[in-house]
């Protein structure tokens, strides 16, 4: 991206990256105060929006193709659609900066560097759907960045951005900063309105589905990522048409990339969807891997995303067969290639990682996290982390790993939230690909006496 914005010396963008969102993230001339951001044309945005209908608003959202950078890729538009047209509650908004995914690393800068975006964004998202309370869930252990953002909430109150008459008008708006309870559940987004309500951050039932529908205080409430609502602001800017060129059809704009891992360079990048390659993404953006070192495996969106081997071919419903090299780091394409874009949370592995060292890492992580509500979940992502804990330690038997498996499989789909997905679908990829060296890793004379039960069961013919 050629640019005339002076960025700090070694943190200018690659030249494949379009900035939108992270703009002014790493300038040499920029700060975090109202005055800086309203110099490069903040709050502009808003005062267009606040003369605008408010469902004009909520269309150009929708045409614009804008997909929630938090993890699902749901459509914001049409999100922002499901509060009931005959509501008569108030409307709540959520702005989601618990940031827990592992490997995702994107919305600290946001709200670092340029909180008064987010809150642009955010007045003209809260004036669209009618809410006049909104918060930021930030998880606890941002607690700069919370500052940050009490001081630009602050410094917009000042300038009558918030609070009574948001720029001259008729509209009340109060945002206010939530400290959240340090817990990966935390970000799923009905446990985060538990938690905001005051009690334990366990997700809830559904359906409902949404929360637009019934949310906080069980009232329409819209929750979206910290990014998501960034967007919102160029959108108006640039239009939905313009923002819509961006990237490529149905997974139109930018989007943040967080590379971690086993790469020369790993970082931030901000690039259109879909327009880089996973390639390009390593030898490109990240200066390519490590001297001497070979592609092992990749995790394309966050930890909870379905790891690929590097030697994967994927065939495409529309016939092209693609190497890990060759998929564009787009949504719909992840999908087809048995994995999500999810967060944005990139994890590159060379052949020095033990891919049992490395889904035990996040097996701890997963029985750690979960909040214990639902039992395929709770018990399951601690026997994932027993087993997987023997298979390092070298005390397991080849049977462990389809038994690691098995557990797996008894939670995907059987739990009250995603989080039952977010912790099988490691353990179930990571088995099916990586299955020789797991079972390398083991101790065939270990192997129990005892029958799995399943077997007996299926030899009866019970299952
Ligand atoms: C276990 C779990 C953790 C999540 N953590 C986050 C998070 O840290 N930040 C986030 O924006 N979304 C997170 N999500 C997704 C949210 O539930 C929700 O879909 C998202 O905030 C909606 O925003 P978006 O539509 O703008 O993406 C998580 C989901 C699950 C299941
Ligand atoms: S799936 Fe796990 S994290 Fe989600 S509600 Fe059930 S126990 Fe809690």
């Amino acid at each position: 991206m050629s640019t005339t914005i002076p960025y700090k010396p070694g943190k200018e963008p690659h030249a494949r990256e379009h900035r939108l969102i992270f703009r002014n993230v790493d300038r040499a001339d920029y700060d975090p105060s109202i005055d800086c951001y309203i110099r490069n044309g903040g709050y502009v945005q808003l005062k267009k929006a606040l003369g605008m209908e408010r469902q004009a608003i909520i269309d150009e959202v929708k045409k614009s193709g804008l997909r929630g950078r938090g993890g699902a890729g749901f459509p914001t538009g049409v999100k922002w659609g499901f509060i009931p047209p005959t509501n008569t509650k108030p409307v709540y908004l959520i702005c989601n900066a618990d940031e827990s995914e592992p490997g995702t690393f994107k919305d600290r800068y946001i709200m670092h560097q340029d909180p008064h975006q987010l809150v642009e964004g955010m007045i003209i998202s809260c004036f669209a759907v009618k809410a006049q309370l909104a918060y930021i869930y930030i998880r606890e252990e941002f607690p700069e960045a919370a500052i940050i953002l009490e001081k630009a909430l602050a410094e917009a109150r000042a300038k009558g951005y918030l609070g009574k008459n948001v720029g001259g008008t008729a509209y009340d708006l109060e945002i206010y900063v939530h400290r959240g309870a340090g817990a990966y559940i935390c970000g799923e987004e009905t446990g985060l309105i538990e938690s905001l309500e005051g009690k334990r951050p366990y997700p809830r039932i559904k359906p409902p589905y949404f929360p637009a529908a019934l949310g906080l205080y069980m009232s329409p409430t819209i929750v979206n990522n910290v990014e998501s609502l960034c967007h919102v602001k160029h959108i108006l800017e640039m239009g939905s048409e313009a923002y819509a060129k961006l990237g490529t059809p149905n997974n139109t704009g930018t989007r943040i990339l967080c590379v971690s891992g086993d790469v020369q360079k790993p970082g931030y990048f901000e690039v259109q969807v879909g327009h880089v390659t996973m390639g390009e993404v390593i030898n490109d953006l990240c200066g390519g891997l490590k001297p001497g070192r070979k592609l092992k495996a990749i995790i394309p969106g966050g930890s909870s995303a379905k790891v690929l081997r590097a030697d994967e071919k994927f065939k495409l419903k529309d016939g092209r067969e693609l190497g890990i090299m060759d998929i564009p780091m787009d949504f719909d394409t992840m999908a087809a290639c048995g994995t999500m874009a999810g967060s944005g949370g990139v994890i590159i592995m060379d052949d020095s990682r033990s891919m049992s060292w490395v889904i035990n890492n996040l097996n701890q992580f997963y029985a750690h996290e979960s909040c214990g509500q639902c039992t395929p979940c709770r018990e399951g992502s601690l026997w994932m982390k027993k087993i997987s804990d023997r298979i390092v330690a070298g005390t397991a038997s080849p049977s462990d790993v389809d038994e690691l498996l098995r557990v797996a499989n008894n939670i995907e789909g059987k739990t009250i939230c995603a989080f039952g997905e977010a912790c099988s679908w490691p353990t179930q990829s990571f088995v099916k690909k990586f299955r020789d060296e797991m079972i390398g890793d083991t101790k065939p004379e270990l192997e129990s006496k005892i029958v799995n039960p399943e077997t007996v069961l299926a030899a009866a013919n019970l299952v």
